[in-house]
């Protein structure tokens, strides 16, 4: 089968792309690094069936080349994470509505099957945990940026169920919080990433608030597995799914749980979100996924658990600064 994966050298593509090179498929990626890195991806280079395209998916030329080869396409490519949309909201309206808009016409107009990766930010501040896939959205204020990637995944999401109905075969995964090897390593946004480094630097641990905010983290194989169980069981058709780990901690536990983990003798301090992202920030108390639907239909049962998973990360955060001091 030939694939295409958009937002290739991101951290979830580059799982992705290893993950179906490996069960034997031909794969075409493209990304323009605008958070990607090509160091993700370098040593898939030799590899016959991987071709690397640098574009956007906003250049409807080479898009409709790519999707026009491949039989379906993981739409991965957006701008990604509340804190790195903050004070840019024109450009994650550009791709997140405009490019996604674009892979899915292209792709209803040659038929080919869309697995569209989609956010538990989509649940907005709604207290009502876990969060099931027909749950209410709530959203804050349009005078907050970070209520930008929520409403522009939700548009991407009516753009799936729209074309769906046009006849495009298509599944919605919502990811919630994933990590694990390849996260950004600079941290911009990512908790997990902004833990690790302050804890191997022996820098403050800047935890936001009270730390009492919860978190579901999912390890990337986990979410790799996800995607893929969605793309090949002919029960995800035109579904949504929750694609996350249960398993609930708070941010001040992670801080603690990172610190112990690598006998770190860094300091765990609270600080204002304003700090860190401004006025444009709002954070968010409780979320956690109800995965009954893709256990029963996926049969998608995540395996790795907090602590191992954290540790894994860690390996490769410490490899990674050996690599680059
Ligand atoms: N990581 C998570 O916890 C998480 C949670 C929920 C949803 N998601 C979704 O999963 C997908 C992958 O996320 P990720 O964590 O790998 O993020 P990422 O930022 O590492 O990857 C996204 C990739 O898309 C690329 N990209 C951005 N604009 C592009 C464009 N116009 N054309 C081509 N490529 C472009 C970026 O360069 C990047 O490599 C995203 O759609 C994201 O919204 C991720």
């Amino acid at each position: 089968m030939k694939v295409l994966i958009t937002g290739v050298a991101g951290f979830i593509g580059s799982h992705l792309v290893e993950r179906v090179l490996k069960e034997g498929h031909e794969v075409y990626g493209l990304d323009i690094m605008l958070r990607g890195n090509k160091d993700n991806i370098s040593e898939l280079e030799s590899i016959k069936d991987f071709h690397f395209f640098e574009t956007s998916i906003l250049d409807e030329t080479s898009l409709e080349m790519l999707i026009k080869k491949c039989d379906i396409i993981f739409h991965l490519a957006a701008a990604v994470g509340v804190e790195n949309v903050i004070g840019d909201i024109l450009k994650v309206i550009d791709i997140n509505v405009d490019g996604t808009k674009k892979v899915v016409s292209i792709a209803h107009k040659y038929q080919k099957k869309v697995i569209f990766t989609s956010t538990s930010e989509i649940y907005g501040k709604s207290k009502n945990v876990p969060f099931r896939e027909d749950d209410d959205r709530v959203l804050g204020p349009t005078t907050i940026d970070r209520w930008v990637y929520s409403l522009t995944k939700a548009l991407g999401e009516y753009m799936l169920i729209g074309y769906s109905r046009e006849g495009l075969a298509m599944s919605i995964v919502r990811f919630f919080n994933a990590y694990g090897p390849r996260l950004d390593i600079e941290g911009s946004g990512r908790v997990i990433s902004r833990f690790i480094v302050q804890a191997l630097s022996g820098k403050q641990i800047t935890v936001i608030g009270n730390g009492r905010q919860t978190r579901c983290f999912t390890y990337v194989d986990d979410v790799i597995d996800g995607l893929v169980k969605c793309a090949t069981n002919s029960k995800a058709e035109g579904q949504i799914f929750n694609i996350g780990n249960p398993q609930e901690i708070s941010i001040k536990d992670l801080a603690n749980l990172i610190k112990n983990i690598l006998g770190s003798k860094s300091e765990i301090v609270h600080i204002d979100s304003r700090e860190l992202y401004g006025s444009g920030y709002e954070d968010i108390s409780r979320r956690v996924p109800d995965i009954s639907r893709s256990k029963e239909l996926l049969d998608f049962v995540p395996k790795v658990g907090i602590e191992e998973g954290i540790k894994k990360t860690i390996e490769w955060f410490k490899k990674k600064n050996e690599l680059y001091p």
